[in-house]
């Protein structure tokens, strides 16, 4: 690691900010040195905010019908080897009730994009909140207009997940058809903001095209809009798609960015990804070492869960899944972390039940 690159680290840590220059700089500085460096200050650094615990999350994939077509993603409308499913209300209501009985206290329902009606999700919503009035929802659902979102926020949502993929607007336009738009991204995350909702963004490390440059504008990106959490994994090609041909994202970069995220926002809640989990076998535990301090196993219905196929390879049924929980809560115990039962909410968010 050279003295320059210790340098940024450390302003990273006392000052939460850089120019793009800098960032660019610290990404292409890159060293397994490095990426220990910041590790060590983002692992104290959450410790001081968070102490050793760790949040967990359900996930439930409601769906994975798609009105877009991401050239990267393994269920985009376009891809006719995706075998479709969509979870009935009752489905979603089951996967809640396994997970509160395993402990959980938040329910991420993720989907495709735009692929569920809004009443339905905001019966689903509200059902969800009369029976564990003690639990936070999350939604991860796409693109809506502002009045849709609303409805969701009335219904009862606390969060929403929308990663912004990439801040660069050309970057945007090769991982995406026309007929997607970065600025309707962009709209919908501030308009989600402005809603009260705890608002999630972020990318995929390593996708197709993507440069230094541009995971420092992400990360410029990720620092002024300053989202209650952030989710970033590697790029995993998907055998059907455009890009399936494009090498995978590395866990050694994602993890050191993880201590990066950590070191701008000491308070952001930081996912160690399913993603990162699925391209190394400690990738999950090397995240939560580095800085993040959220796990989100999966809850969905074990029949539908190969379906939800973002990419190649993806981990399901082994230690990632919802009912393993137990075990995880032991692997975290030997590392030094501890999983709790509780919502897990945004130290700054102003929760109203
Ligand atoms: N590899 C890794 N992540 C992917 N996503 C979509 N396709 C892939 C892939 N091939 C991510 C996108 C999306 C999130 C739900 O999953 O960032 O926002």
């Amino acid at each position: 690691m050279t003295e320059a690159v210790k340098k940024l680290i450390d302003t990273l840590h006392d000052a939460h900010t850089l120019t793009t220059e800098e960032y660019e700089r610290l990404v292409v500085g890159y060293s397994t040195e490095a990426a220990a460096y910041a590790a060590q200050k983002a692992d104290a650094m959450r410790r001081r905010v968070f102490g050793n615990t760790v949040f967990i999350r359900g996930l439930i994939e409601v769906s994975n019908l798609c009105r877009n077509d991401c050239y990267y993603c393994g269920i985009r409308c376009s891809n006719e080897k995706c075998d479709r499913y969509c979870l009935t209300a009752k489905q979603i209501l089951e996967c809640c009730e396994e997970g509160y009985q395993l402990g959980f206290r938040t329910f991420v329902l993720q989907g495709g994009e735009g692929c569920l009606a809004v009443d339905d999700v905001t019966s689903t919503v509200r059902e969800i909140k009369r029976r564990y009035p003690d639990c936070a929802v999350t939604l991860s659902l796409g693109e809506y207009s502002f009045e849709e979102y609303r409805r969701m926020r009335e219904s009862g949502a606390d969060r929403y997940l929308l990663r912004h993929e990439t801040a660069d607007r050309e970057h945007y336009e090769r991982l995406h058809p026309s007929s997607m738009s970065f600025d309707n991204r962009m709209r919908c995350l501030h308009d989600l903001r402005v809603l009260g909702f705890q608002v999630g963004c972020g990318f995929m490390v390593g996708s197709p095209y993507q440069t230094p440059r541009h995971i420092a504008t992400d990360l410029k990106f990720i620092e002024e809009f300053a989202p209650e959490m952030c989710g970033i994994g590697p790029f995993i090609p998907q055998k059907d798609t455009p890009l399936g041909d494009h090498p995978a994202g590395t866990a050694d970069l994602t993890v050191y960015l993880l201590s990066l995220l950590r070191l701008m926002h000491p308070e952001l809640l930081l996912p160690a990804t399913t993603a990162l989990g699925s391209i190394g076998s400690d990738g999950r535990e090397r995240g939560i070492r580095a800085g993040a301090n959220v796990i989100m196993p999966n809850l969905s219905p074990p029949s539908e869960r190969q379906k939800y196929a973002l990419y190649d390879n993806k981990l399901s049924s082994g230690d990632e899944s919802a009912q393993a929980v137990a075990h995880l809560r032991l692997s975290m115990q030997t590392i030094g972390y501890e999983i709790v039962n509780a919502r897990g909410d945004h130290p700054d968010a102003h929760i109203q039940n």
